[in-house]
């Protein structure tokens, strides 16, 4: 009988990770780590979904809704940082829990995984696409006709409706990921420097923005800061920055996939907390500054738009004109990034899952040029290419968030978890104030996961409930430590 509840050892682990065995090349540095994780962290949520929070919910305060889920992430990226340190294997929250919590929970873990990376990849694409699509009919004069420019589907949230949008594909979402997954496939350091280019631009037009948008801040436009309550939960004053944070949550999302490429760093002990730790504290800032200046120049009321920068831009008349296609092209480069990461993240954890027998062997190949995770990168691509392509951004958004909030807590407690059962083992980073770090993790990131819509929460169920199958069918058949 298959032990579902069989741990992976520290040594078993470390031991499985060796080049000899298959292993990937360990070629990324601290800064190239560091830059995979702002790489991953900034993209549609500042470029796209801070306006909506400012002008639905939390009006200027908006920055205290950064403020707090910088806050809810910090406690989940220290437990990250002291586990990556501790395990520094490919495969994130999903290695961490087979050593601590065993098979069962590490595939439930898994299958959420991929919750939040493959389905993040195509929703940065569908986003993309949008940005794309108006840089290139304002910008260039290039209309895309719009049977091939947005999904095939729509869906209400307020009324749970789908409508069909006569669309036929939103092809410019399926061309990025297929570029990116490409590029992916030749190899790991050849995505580091593309992302390294990448992030460079994307910083760059934010310090524009910052730089010149803030001789354009009206205190007008700030005051008050924190407009009242409308009445509704959730619609201004307290409860509406809390409301918001939990949509502008999902502009944290990537720092986490750091941890993924563990198993590639050159030093995961030391670079793997350095990484994930510094890219969320440089972005927070960053947020925090860009909503300031965002909601400085512009009335929050009409930031309810897909490319709120752009709005704010607009409203300082003739003089940042200039600015306006280097920020498209920010938001562009920006989104790329994310999409990039986002794909090499899911394609090392198909990789690790497979490796461990809980998903088809094929997933675990690696090119015996490029020594990258070849056939995962390539089913990433297409999978995320046709979710990407016929599915709405709102829709695929929440998914995403519930996703990783669900990880993040399963990540906080594996600390808990381990610390208690296995105090003497090595920690070269360790979370500080134990146990309270870990235990507000699990708190905030159940906390945010509350704010989420009832149907966010029915389709986790659902993705799970189809995980279980497989495992049941197929994991718990070929696991290699289960049937040991
Ligand atoms: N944090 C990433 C973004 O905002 C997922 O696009």
């Amino acid at each position: 009988m298959a032990n579902i509840w069989a741990k992976k050892s520290l040594t078993q682990l470390m031991d499985d990770a060796t080049a000899e065995k298959g292993g990937l090349k360990r070629s990324l540095g601290r800064m190239n780590l560091l830059m995979m994780g702002i790489g991953g962290i900034i993209g549609a949520g500042i470029f796209a979904l801070s306006g909506t929070a400012a002008a639905n919910y939390a009006g200027p305060a908006v920055t205290f809704s950064f403020i707090l889920a910088g806050v809810a992430c910090a406690f989940a990226g220290l437990c990250y940082a002291e586990l990556a340190s501790m395990i520094p294997i490919a495969g994130s929250a999903y290695t961490y829990a087979y050593a601590t919590m065993g098979e069962f929970i590490a595939w439930i873990i898994g299958w959420d995984l991929i919750l939040e990376y493959l389905f993040a990849c195509s929703t940065v694409a569908v986003g993309w696409s949008g940005y794309m699509i108006s840089f290139l009919d304002k910008f260039l004069g290039i209309q895309i006709p719009s049977y091939l420019a947005e999904a095939p589907i729509k869906y209400d949230t307020l009324t749970g409706d789908w409508t069909s949008t006569g669309a036929f594909i939103n092809l410019p979402a399926v061309l990025v990921i297929a570029i990116i997954s490409a590029i992916l496939y030749r190899g790991v350091q050849a995505s580091a420097t593309v992302n390294n280019v990448i992030v460079a631009i994307k910083i760059t037009v934010i310090a524009l923005f910052i730089l010149f948008g803030f001789k354009f801040i009206n205190m007008e436009n700030l005051t008050p800061y924190i407009p009242d309550n409308s009445g509704v939960w959730g619609k201004f004053g307290w409860s509406g920055i809390f409301r918001a944070s939990g949509v502008i949550f999902f502009s944290y999302i990537g720092f986490d996939s750091v941890s993924t490429a563990a198993q590639e760093a050159k030093n995961p002990q030391k670079d793997m907390p350095f990484a994930i730790l510094g890219s969320l504290f440089i972005c927070t800032v960053i947020y925090i500054i860009f909503a300031t200046v965002m909601t400085g120049m512009v009335s929050y009321k009409d930031l309810n738009v897909s490319a709120p920068v752009a709005v704010a831009i607009d409203a300082a008349g003739d003089s940042l004109t200039w600015l306006s296609p280097l920020v498209k092209i920010g938001a562009i480069a920006g989104l790329s990034s994310v999409i990039l990461i986002m794909a090499l993240a899911q394609s090392r954890i198909f990789f690790t899952m497979s490796h461990d027998g809980l998903l088809p062997k094929f997933f675990g190949k690696v090119h015996s040029k490029y020594k990258t995770p070849y056939l995962s990168t390539v089913v990433t691509g297409v999978m995320a290419a046709l979710i990407g392509g016929v599915f709405p951004i709102d829709l695929l958004g929440e998914l995403v968030s519930i996703g990783t909030l669900f990880a993040f807590a399963v990540v906080c407690l594996g600390v808990l978890f381990l610390r208690y059962k296995q105090p003497e083992l090595k920690r070269p980073f360790k979370a500080p104030f134990f146990p309270v770090v870990p235990i507000l993790g699990v708190l905030s990131a159940v906390g945010v996961m509350s704010f989420l819509p009832g149907d966010t929460w029915i389709r986790l169920f659902v993705w799970m409930a189809l995980g279980l199958l497989i495992y049941y069918f197929y994991g718990k058949k070929n696991s290699k430590v289960g049937n040991e």
